[in-house]
């Protein structure tokens, strides 16, 4: 049994993982290691369970005066619950849609009905183009878009490049909470105060980011912050934390006959309604796993604290022994923080290069060995084009979760060394 040590009770690896049927697979007689998690999570039982029982018990359309419709507004409210108890916000602030990617241009278009030429966003080098694309959409109303750089000997976000960027034209900045390329997990607090200092407002990506921490919208004091369920052991569905007063007053592009009231006006047709469901349950298998290494976690919200704690404990103890073998292998480049003594700066998502190999073809080999890794850019364009790897194949990158073991990243650290000879 693999156990964190700070937690009150030990986390309990196995109980996670015997959560998740999928987990049980194998490729070529390897057991599979699903170290992909930064593309997309696993889910639980459960999560498999409500979206069926969903389809088999509810499933209609919204507002309807009917019992499957009832109940589907029911468990629409339901999931909006948890997702508030998730971000530290109420219900009425949390916005559902198909991803992260479609809400942030939503959001945008409707940001960028009140801005024009000499306005300015600031975005970063660090970030998935979801969070720069979505923005760069708004050049086309005169909007020019200032770019903060990395540093590059750690891929940290230049901060003071930052406070530079920021300006008393800039009225929005966009900046990710973790990198999902190279781990790093930026002071967006920082990022936010000195937004709001220039009259600017802030929005957070924090999809690489809530499988791995907790999130508090209010301390946080952000204008809107996104994720994806399915990245953090839910369906594939976006959701869009905003500010009650901005989800007021800003006009999001919408059919005459939807409502005005919020969150529902930035909410476009119908929805995913069998995801939602699974929604409500990836947050109560979050919840329960707190439960377990804190049973005295009275509400949801502090049982999801406790199980964030403890997967934040188990996670660093699988990075620092991955990070540690992986620097080992002759002719490796690591892009990111290696220190162990900063690693609550980053996430336990790592990015590598090996001389004499390409990503792709490292990713093909370890696939054939049953460890799920990723090649290229995953969508971090802006950091491959500034490190100038995108030519040449972007990364390789190894992301764990919580449901990942030792055995998993002692194998496939011994797989590359012997892959690479
Ligand atoms: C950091 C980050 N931001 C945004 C996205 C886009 O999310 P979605 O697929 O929900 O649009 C991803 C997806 O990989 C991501 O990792």
């Amino acid at each position: 049994m693999l156990t964190t040590e700070s937690t009150k009770i030990a986390f309990n690896v196995a109980w996670a993982r015997a959560q998740f049927p999928s987990l049980a697979q194998s490729v070529n007689g390897h057991p599979a290691a699903f170290l992909d998690g930064p593309g997309g999570t696993q889910v639980s039982q459960r999560v498999i369970d409500a979206i069926r029982d969903y389809l088999v018990q509810s499933n209609a359309n919204t507002e309807g005066a009917y019992a499957t419709s009832r109940r589907t507004d029911a468990m629409i409210a339901g999931a909006r619950s948890a997702m508030a108890d998730l971000l530290g916000c109420d219900a009425d602030e949390v916005v559902f849609g198909p991803n992260m990617t479609t809400l942030t241009f939503a959001l945008s278009r409707s940001i960028g009905r009140e801005l024009g030429q000499g306005d300015e966003i600031v975005v970063t080098h660090l970030d998935h183009d979801a969070n720069v694309s979505t923005w760069r959409a708004l050049e086309e109303r005169g909007v020019k878009l200032q770019f903060v750089d990395v540093n590059e000997q750690d891929c940290t976000l230049d901060m003071g490049d930052m406070a530079r960027k920021i300006n008393g034209r800039t009225k929005l900045v966009a900046v990710g909470y973790a990198s999902n390329a190279v781990g790093t997990i930026n002071d967006v607090k920082e990022v936010i105060r000195l937004a709001h200092a220039a009259g600017a407002m802030a929005f957070v990506d924090a999809v690489h980011y809530a499988p791995h921490g907790p999130i508090a919208v209010r301390e946080l004091d952000c204008d809107f912050l996104a994720c994806s369920t399915y990245k953090f052991f839910g369906p594939h569905m976006g959701v869009l934390y905003g500010k009650r007063e901005h989800l007021k007053r800003l006009q999001p592009y919408k059919v005459r006959a939807l409502t005005n009231d919020i969150p529902f006006r930035w909410e476009m047709g119908t929805l995913n309604h069998e995801c939602i469901a699974g929604i409500t349950a990836c947050v109560e298998y979050l919840a329960d796993l707190g439960r377990h290494v804190n049973p005295e976690a009275g509400s949801r919200r502090a049982a999801l604290l406790s199980a964030y704690e403890a997967i934040q404990s188990y996670e660093r103890r699988l990075i620092e022994r991955l990070i540690r073998g992986l620097v080992e292998i002759p002719r490796l480049k690591f892009f990111g923080i290696s220190d162990p003594k900063r690693f609550s700066q980053r996430a336990p998502t790592v990015a590598v290069r090996i001389e004499g190999h390409t990503p792709l073809e490292l990713a093909n080999r370890l696939g054939e060995r049953g460890f799920f890794t990723w090649d290229g850019n995953y969508y971090a364009l802006n950091l491959t084009e500034r490190l100038d790897v995108e030519k040449s194949g972007g990364f390789l990158r190894i992301g764990l979760v919580h449901y990942n073991t030792v055995e998993e990243i002692d194998g496939v650290v011994a797989a590359l060394k012997e892959i690479v000879g």
